[in-house]
């Protein structure tokens, strides 16, 4: 009982975060203007610019010689071990200049990004790594 009345009061207070969501899906460049780096900590990143909402675009920023990358992991253990096994490539080391890389959040479960550079070292080493929890839209 107290699990289903738990979970009611979840379901409504997810709406109602949902209904305070901009209609516009909003396109964020990860990082702002320090873009995607080495050493910049996007696990902060993330929480400043929570919460996120389907629909919603981040976008990579990069340059070309840098060796960066996008990738997305498939669960929450490969992201917290860097482990690019069975890791998707979304944007090669040179897809990230001018306007940069464009992912848009689609599925409501976590998305978990990563560079996998220097031997994961970029991931393990230079903090380049978020998650993002989009929200569900009702519009
Ligand atoms: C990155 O930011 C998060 C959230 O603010 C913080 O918990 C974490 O300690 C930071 N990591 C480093 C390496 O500074
Ligand atoms: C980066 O590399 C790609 C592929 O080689 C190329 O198409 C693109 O013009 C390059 N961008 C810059 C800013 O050099």
């Amino acid at each position: 009982m107290a699990l289903s009345y738990n979970a009611r009061g979840f379901l409504l207070l997810l709406a109602a975060a949902s209904l305070l969501a901009a209609s516009e899906a909003r396109t964020l460049v990860v990082g702002g203007s320090e873009g995607w780096r080495y050493g910049f900590n996007y696990t902060d990143w993330a929480f400043q610019n929570s919460p996120f909402y389907i629909k919603d675009q981040l976008v990579f920023k990069y340059e070309n010689d840098s060796g960066y990358s996008v990738y997305q992991l498939p669960n929450l253990w490969s992201y917290i071990k860097c482990d690019f096994s069975k890791a998707k490539l979304l944007a090669s080391e040179t897809q990230g200049t001018g306007e940069g890389f464009k992912v848009e959040l689609t599925e409501w479960r976590p998305s978990y990004f990563a560079s996998s550079g220097k031997d994961g070292k970029n991931c393990k080493d230079g903090l380049m790594k978020l998650f993002a929890v989009p929200l569900p839209r009702w519009n």
